[in-house]
């Protein structure tokens, strides 16, 4: 027996505000449907909700974020919308079950089964969440979706905000990110993902949103997402290097793993290497980074990174209007604090700042610790964009793998790349060599995916896209 719990959910709301430099002409739903839930407020020109107990003010110095002041949530869903999750969907479990939207009691309960996903520290997962959804730019308040069972969360599936742009001048289509998919383990294999997905599609699509997007999915999520009415235009292509040393111990590893008698002791001997050195983000140091680059005064290395000038620079280069992510002050200042990845920035200076490449490592004990991440790469000259590269591949030295993704590379980057000894990775979205794909969903019932479009731009060709890894959670 499936039951839903309505009404009197808290909801988060995706929203549209003016973007400075910028024309805001999606989202017009949202507000529509904003609008039509609660009317009587206008903030920054937008009819949006109703109530004056809640105000608009900056956060971290950066975005703009609302705030109630009252229990009574903005974003609460009215008694208009008490069918929203009420519904008997027609998927069926044997026992009970009920999808609500994300009420704060439930927190720790979200962080201890996001122990099953994200990491096994309660800390780093509040941390997480804290960052992702409580302090997310583009969304004022968590907007999840939980399965219970007998009152324990069982399931989730998280939709934080995110702003593409595209075309020139720029139009803004602020997003959800459908993130954080985890059953429990005693509750796997009984169709609950579809279950929590069914119920979040209808209640996302009242709220006025008109796509979901997805770049990080696992494989079983991939194909099911699929089933579920999701499109992919494409693999983000991802491409590796590594030096010869490490291409040795890799797969001496690998030999080790074929042969038994060999493999336990050689195994754990050549895993403890490959992980202790893996740690080389955290203990890379900056002069010798510069040393290596035979003292390159225009490279340097930070932990730290310059948001003003880097979002200069990525408003300086332009755009050739495909879609991407808007990489402003605000955006860059929240997302480099991401708990579960650490960051490391090369910068290219002549004047100023003519390039920067952004590399990244996790920080979850479940995560890769051998990889390093070429996150984002931008640079005024193709000269500017190869002495980055090769500073990557200096940092990454013997100890780490080096990944990018190269689906929307421009020529010039793609050749520095191939010149500089990066490969394709082998490997299709949703097959045993899972590659990160692009997934879409439009909300809007019987829309033909031909149609799915923003800024005159068809979301399912992956030619209309400039992606880069940052602007997923592999990132
Ligand atoms: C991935 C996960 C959420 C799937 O949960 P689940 O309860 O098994 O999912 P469901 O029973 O609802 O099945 C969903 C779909 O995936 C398919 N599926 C589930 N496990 C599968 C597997 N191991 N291999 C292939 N397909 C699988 C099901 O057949 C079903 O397909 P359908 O939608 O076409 O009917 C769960 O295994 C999990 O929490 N894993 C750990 C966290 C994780 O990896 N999350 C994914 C992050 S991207």
């Amino acid at each position: 027996m499936v039951q839903y719990r309505s009404s009197t959910e808290r909801y988060g709301d995706w929203h549209s505000l003016e973007a400075p430099n910028s024309r805001t002409t999606v989202c017009r739903k949202a507000h529509a449907g904003c609008a039509r839930l609660v009317p009587g407020l206008r903030i920054l020109g937008l009819r949006v909700l109703g109530f004056r107990t809640f105000s608009v003010y900056p956060t971290l110095g950066c975005f703009l974020q609302m705030q109630r002041s009252s229990d009574r949530s903005p974003f609460m869903v009215d008694s208009g919308r008490s069918g929203v999750l009420s519904k008997p969907l027609p998927q069926a479990t044997d026992s009970s079950y009920e999808v609500i939207a994300y009420q704060p009691e439930f927190k720790q309960q979200v962080l201890e089964l996001q122990t099953q996903l994200w990491s096994p520290s309660l800390e780093l997962n509040r941390a997480y969440f804290d960052w992702k959804y409580e302090r997310n730019p583009y969304l004022s308040t968590p907007l999840i979706y939980l399965a219970l069972h007998q009152g324990k969360v069982v399931g989730m599936r998280g939709f934080s905000g995110l702003r593409w742009e595209a075309g020139s001048p720029p139009q803004i289509l602020t997003g959800l990110y459908a993130d954080d998919m985890v059953i429990d383990r005693d509750h796997r294999k009984r169709g609950l993902m579809r279950l929590i997905m069914d119920a979040a599609f209808k209640d996302l699509a009242l709220l006025g949103c008109e796509y979901v997007f997805n770049l990080s999915a696992g494989p079983v999520t991939f194909v099911s997402s699929l089933s579920m009415g999701w499109q992919s235009p494409g693999s983000m292509q991802p491409m590796r290097w590594r030096s010869w040393r490490l291409a040795g111990s890799t797969g001496m590893h690998r030999i080790a793993t074929h042969f038994p008698a060999l493999s336990r002791r050689a195994g754990r001997v050549l895993t403890a290497k490959l992980r202790e050195d893996a740690r080389a983000l955290a203990a890379t140091d900056p002069i010798q980074v510069r040393s290596r680059l035979r003292n390159n005064s225009s490279i340097s290395f930070a932990v730290e990174p310059r948001v003003d000038d880097m979002s200069a620079l990525v408003n300086r280069i332009g755009s050739d209007g495909r879609i991407r992510h808007v990489r402003d002050h605000c955006y860059l200042g929240w997302r480099f604090q991401n708990p579960l990845s650490r960051y490391g920035f090369l910068f290219y200076q002549k004047e100023g700042l003519e390039g920067y490449l952004v590399l990244q490592e996790y920080t979850s004990e479940f995560a890769d610790r051998t990889a390093l991440n070429i996150v984002d790469w931008e640079g005024t000259s193709v000269q500017a964009l190869s002495q980055l590269l090769e500073a990557a591949r200096q940092a990454a030295g013997h100890r780490k793998l080096l990944i990018t993704w190269g689906a929307s590379f421009s020529k010039d980057k793609l050749e520095l790349l191939a010149k500089s000894g990066f490969q394709l990775i082998e490997g299709e979205p949703g097959t045993d060599c899972h590659q990160p794909a692009l997934l879409v969903r439009s909300l809007t019932q019987d829309l033909p995916a031909s149609e799915w479009q923003f800024a005159g731009r068809r979301l399912v060709d992956m030619a209309e896209w400039d992606l880069r890894m940052l602007y997923s959670m592999c990132g």
